[in-house]
């Protein structure tokens, strides 16, 4: 488990199906949109999409340079 609120979360993303990461760390559903950026006038989500089925890791941390997917950041 995660030792770090910032740590990456695990998911199994399906092919073509459309995701809004959330981008402004409001979000209680993390890391996808639950659509707290409004309250908060806060950025919007990043819409994506898989061209195939696979698990990745998803940035909690918002400062990923290769959004949606993190790319360690959060341990510097
Ligand atoms: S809640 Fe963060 S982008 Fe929507």
């Amino acid at each position: 488990m995660s030792d770090n609120k910032f740590s990456p979360i695990a998911v199994a993303l399906e092919k073509d199906k459309n995701y809004s990461w959330c981008t402004c760390g409001h979000s209680i559903n993390q890391p996808f949109c639950d659509g707290s950026h409004r309250a908060q006038n806060a950025t919007p989500p990043m819409r994506f999409s898989c061209e195939e089925d696979k698990n990745a890791h998803l940035c909690t941390c918002k400062l990923t340079s290769n959004p949606p997917y993190c790319d360690g950041t959060h341990k510097k």
